[in-house]
Protein backbone atom coordinates (compact mmCIF):
# COMPACT_ATOMS: atom_id res chain seq x y z
CA UNK A 1 0.00 0.00 0.00
CA UNK A 2 1.34 3.39 -0.85
CA UNK A 3 1.61 6.58 1.13
CA UNK A 4 -1.23 9.39 0.36
CA UNK A 5 0.28 12.90 -0.15
CA UNK A 6 -2.09 15.90 0.33
CA UNK A 7 -1.87 18.42 -2.66
CA UNK A 8 -3.69 21.43 -3.29
CA UNK A 9 -6.17 19.01 -5.26
CA UNK A 10 -7.34 18.12 -2.14
CA UNK A 11 -8.15 21.72 -0.86
CA UNK A 12 -11.51 22.32 0.53
CA UNK A 13 -10.83 25.98 1.07
CA UNK A 14 -10.56 26.77 4.37
CA UNK A 15 -7.33 26.44 6.27
CA UNK A 16 -8.06 24.28 9.40
CA UNK A 17 -9.59 21.81 7.59
CA UNK A 18 -7.31 21.34 5.45
CA UNK A 19 -4.63 21.34 8.21
CA UNK A 20 -7.14 18.73 9.77
CA UNK A 21 -6.58 16.37 6.25
CA UNK A 22 -3.02 16.87 6.09
CA UNK A 23 -2.64 15.77 9.94
CA UNK A 24 -5.30 12.83 9.41
CA UNK A 25 -3.51 11.47 6.18
CA UNK A 26 0.01 11.92 8.23
CA UNK A 27 -1.67 9.53 10.54
CA UNK A 28 -2.62 7.18 7.76
CA UNK A 29 0.74 7.84 5.99
CA UNK A 30 2.90 7.26 9.92
CA UNK A 31 0.83 3.72 10.19
CA UNK A 32 2.58 2.59 6.68
CA UNK A 33 5.80 4.16 7.95
CA UNK A 34 6.64 2.35 10.84
CA UNK A 35 5.91 -1.10 9.14
CA UNK A 36 2.04 -2.10 9.51
CA UNK A 37 3.71 -5.61 10.52
CA UNK A 38 5.73 -3.87 13.38
CA UNK A 39 2.57 -2.40 14.97
CA UNK A 40 2.07 -3.92 18.42
CA UNK A 41 -1.28 -4.03 20.20
CA UNK A 42 -0.46 -0.96 22.43
CA UNK A 43 0.69 0.55 19.45
CA UNK A 44 -2.83 -0.13 17.67
CA UNK A 45 -4.63 1.07 20.47
CA UNK A 46 -2.92 4.58 20.80
CA UNK A 47 -3.60 5.20 16.97
CA UNK A 48 -7.52 3.96 17.93
CA UNK A 49 -7.33 6.87 20.56
CA UNK A 50 -5.86 9.41 18.70
CA UNK A 51 -8.67 8.59 15.95
CA UNK A 52 -11.19 8.73 18.02
CA UNK A 53 -10.08 12.45 19.69
CA UNK A 54 -8.67 13.70 16.52
CA UNK A 55 -11.80 13.18 13.99
CA UNK A 56 -14.34 14.04 16.60
CA UNK A 57 -12.65 17.48 16.76
CA UNK A 58 -12.28 17.74 12.59
CA UNK A 59 -16.08 16.11 12.47
CA UNK A 60 -17.33 18.78 14.61
CA UNK A 61 -15.18 21.27 12.88
CA UNK A 62 -16.70 20.76 9.29
CA UNK A 63 -19.90 20.34 10.07
CA UNK A 64 -20.03 23.48 11.45
CA UNK A 65 -18.53 25.37 8.44
CA UNK A 66 -21.07 23.14 6.54
CA UNK A 67 -23.98 24.29 8.23
CA UNK A 68 -22.82 27.56 8.54
CA UNK A 69 -22.47 27.74 4.71
CA UNK A 70 -25.78 26.41 4.10
CA UNK A 71 -24.17 23.04 2.47
CA UNK A 72 -27.32 21.45 0.90
CA UNK A 73 -26.12 17.53 1.36
CA UNK A 74 -25.49 17.71 4.91
CA UNK A 75 -27.53 15.05 5.99
CA UNK A 76 -26.01 12.53 3.89
CA UNK A 77 -22.33 13.85 4.66
CA UNK A 78 -23.67 13.72 8.93
CA UNK A 79 -24.03 9.88 8.08
CA UNK A 80 -20.54 9.60 6.62
CA UNK A 81 -19.13 10.62 9.42
CA UNK A 82 -21.34 8.65 11.56
CA UNK A 83 -20.22 5.25 9.90
CA UNK A 84 -16.79 6.09 9.80
CA UNK A 85 -17.08 6.73 13.80
CA UNK A 86 -19.19 3.75 14.16
CA UNK A 87 -16.68 1.74 12.58
CA UNK A 88 -13.74 3.11 14.53
CA UNK A 89 -16.17 2.41 17.64
CA UNK A 90 -16.02 -1.48 16.76
CA UNK A 91 -12.57 -1.85 16.29
CA UNK A 92 -12.08 -0.56 19.77
CA UNK A 93 -14.97 -3.24 20.96
CA UNK A 94 -13.49 -5.82 19.04
CA UNK A 95 -9.79 -5.34 20.22
CA UNK A 96 -9.62 -7.59 23.17
CA UNK A 97 -11.37 -10.62 21.03
CA UNK A 98 -9.16 -9.93 17.48
CA UNK A 99 -6.04 -11.27 16.27
CA UNK A 100 -3.36 -8.01 15.64
CA UNK A 101 -2.93 -8.95 12.45
CA UNK A 102 -6.47 -8.21 11.69
CA UNK A 103 -6.79 -4.96 13.90
CA UNK A 104 -3.80 -3.98 11.61
CA UNK A 105 -5.72 -5.22 8.32
CA UNK A 106 -9.22 -3.53 9.02
CA UNK A 107 -7.70 -0.34 10.68
CA UNK A 108 -5.47 0.39 7.09
CA UNK A 109 -8.69 -0.64 5.05
CA UNK A 110 -10.51 1.64 6.75
CA UNK A 111 -8.27 5.13 6.81
CA UNK A 112 -7.70 4.20 3.02
CA UNK A 113 -10.18 2.73 1.74
CA UNK A 114 -12.88 5.02 3.96
CA UNK A 115 -10.97 8.14 5.24
CA UNK A 116 -8.91 9.03 2.35
CA UNK A 117 -11.22 8.46 -0.72
CA UNK A 118 -13.74 10.51 1.47
CA UNK A 119 -11.82 13.60 1.92
CA UNK A 120 -11.08 13.41 -1.93
CA UNK A 121 -14.70 13.04 -3.08
CA UNK A 122 -17.70 13.89 -0.27
CA UNK A 123 -15.10 16.50 1.46
CA UNK A 124 -14.26 17.93 -1.75
CA UNK A 125 -18.89 18.47 -2.53
CA UNK A 126 -19.00 21.18 -0.04
CA UNK A 127 -15.64 23.19 -0.87
CA UNK A 128 -18.23 26.20 -2.99
CA UNK A 129 -20.07 26.69 0.29
CA UNK A 130 -17.28 27.23 3.45
CA UNK A 131 -15.57 30.00 4.27
CA UNK A 132 -13.02 30.66 6.67
CA UNK A 133 -15.20 32.76 9.94
CA UNK A 134 -12.76 35.64 9.19
CA UNK A 135 -14.53 35.89 5.38
CA UNK A 136 -17.37 37.29 7.27
CA UNK A 137 -15.60 39.83 9.03
CA UNK A 138 -15.81 43.70 7.65
CA UNK A 139 -13.14 44.59 6.15
CA UNK A 140 -10.52 46.63 7.96
CA UNK A 141 -12.16 44.54 10.92
FE1 LIG B 1 -13.06 15.79 6.41
FE2 LIG B 1 -16.07 14.86 6.03
O1 LIG B 1 -14.43 14.66 6.81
Amino acid sequence: MNYVAWDSSMSVGMDVLDSDHKQLIGMFNGLLQKGIADRDRDDLRALLDELTDYTAGHFAREEEAMERGGFPDLESHLAAHRYFTDEIAKLKESFNSSHTVMLRIDLVLLLKDWFIEHIQTVDAQYRPYVHAPTDDMPAGA
